[in-house]
């Protein structure tokens, strides 16, 4: 495996940020032992369009979150996310026009992993938790 999920790590606590978070690892690593010699192209495939529906839900679901707690940091997420969308339709995109994509693809994910998913959403909602908690 290249990347792990640990839930007393990696757990923020909202069901559908932690779906997304393990659904990001599951692909990196499915990824990572793609085979283009078996013909896995699928995989390529589906792993992306499951990926675009979950983070769709799950930036829906924070932005929400972030409205309700009055985030002084909602503009630049929301700004994060639509780039990342973006991305990874583009890449869905290359993909279905033939083009092997596979490096690409796991360059952004483990770096949207890194700087959003254990930076950003981290800092985000580990304070919004601990707040929730202690009210
Ligand atoms: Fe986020």
């Amino acid at each position: 495996m290249l990347v792990y999920w640990e839930d007393n790590i990696h757990a923020l606590g909202y069901d559908v940020i932690d779906a997304g978070h393990r659904l990001m690892i599951d692909v990196i690593n499915r990824l990572n032992t793609y085979d283009r010699k078996r013909g896995e192209r699928d995989v390529v495939g589906e792993s992306l369009a499951g990926l675009e529906r979950q983070m769709a839900r799950q930036f829906h679901h924070e932005e929400a979150v972030m409205v309700l707690s009055r985030s002084q940091r909602l503009a630049e997420h929301r700004r994060a996310h639509g780039r990342f969308l973006d991305t990874l339709a583009a890449l869905r995109h290359r993909h279905e026009a033939g083009e092997d994509v596979v490096a690409l693809v796991l360059v952004n994910l483990v770096a949207f992993l890194t700087s959003h998913l254990r930076g950003d959403d981290v800092d985000e909602f580990t304070a919004t938790r601990v707040g929730r908690r202690a009210a």
